[in-house]
């Protein structure tokens, strides 16, 4: 697949060195799988150890729930194959995890994505999704799955121009109601995202 990305300009770069993400962005080669375009951006496979590298980025990104360290040490100790973190030049800009569903393997639910605020707007949301589903790891998967509360719309617009682009349905369904949440701890209800036909690597 052939895309145009925004490309980075030089004022990004400046801030790239202000960032104190870096102590991962030294892994060695082999454990990358790096995918650079030509603008700088890479998407590489979550290794075992960087959960809290992951915490990190979903702390500093806001908008989405932040879990505890523990969880994201989790996601990557289990699911590292299927999460991924992207780079621009070295510097860790966001993530995605997911798993495939255990009794629904042709499934690959998309637990949480985020890119920092200063690497927002140039489709590096959409290319760890698209780098994500081109894993062969993905190999079989035929669904991509993720809920998005109503008033995200930053993450409706990725899900939908991900789906869009791939020429793929959307389907939006009730996910997880207000009333399903614990009461002490409030939340906006969750609307269940179905893509499909996912063409993985086969
Ligand atoms: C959601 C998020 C990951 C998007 O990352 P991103 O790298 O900026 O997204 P992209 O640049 O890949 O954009 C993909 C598409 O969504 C659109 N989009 C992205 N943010 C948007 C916004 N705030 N409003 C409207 N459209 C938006 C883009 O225009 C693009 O559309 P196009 O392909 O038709 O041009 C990012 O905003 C984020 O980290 N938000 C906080 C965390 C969060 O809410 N995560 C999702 C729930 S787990």
């Amino acid at each position: 697949m052939t895309n145009t990305y925004p490309t980075i300009k030089n004022n990004d770069r400046n801030q790239i060195s202000d960032t104190k993400l870096t102590k991962f962005s030294a892994l060695a080669l082999s454990d990358r799988e790096v995918m650079l375009d030509p603008d700088g951006v890479a998407v590489r496979n979550a290794i075992v150890d960087e959960g809290a590298l992951l915490w990190e980025l979903a702390r500093d990104a806001g908008g989405l729930d932040l879990n505890s360290p523990y969880a994201y040490m989790t996601q990557c100790r289990n699911f590292h194959e299927t999460c991924v973190v992207a780079e621009v030049f070295g510097t860790p800009a966001g993530f995605v995890t997911a798993h495939r569903v255990p009794n629904r393997p042709n499934v690959l639910f998309v637990w949480q994505v985020a890119v920092l605020p200063e690497f927002r707007g140039l489709s590096i949301g959409k290319r760890m999704l698209e780098g994500l589903v081109e894993r062969p790891v993905c190999k079989g998967v035929r669904k991509l799955e993720t809920t998005v509360t109503p008033s995200n719309k930053a993450s409706e617009a990725l899900f939908s121009s991900f789906a869009k682009a791939r020429g793929a349905e959307l389907i939006i369904a009730s996910g997880y109601a207000k009333d399903d949440f614990p009461d002490d701890e409030p939340q906006e209800r969750e609307r269940l995202f179905t893509i499909q036909p996912i063409h993985s690597v086969d």
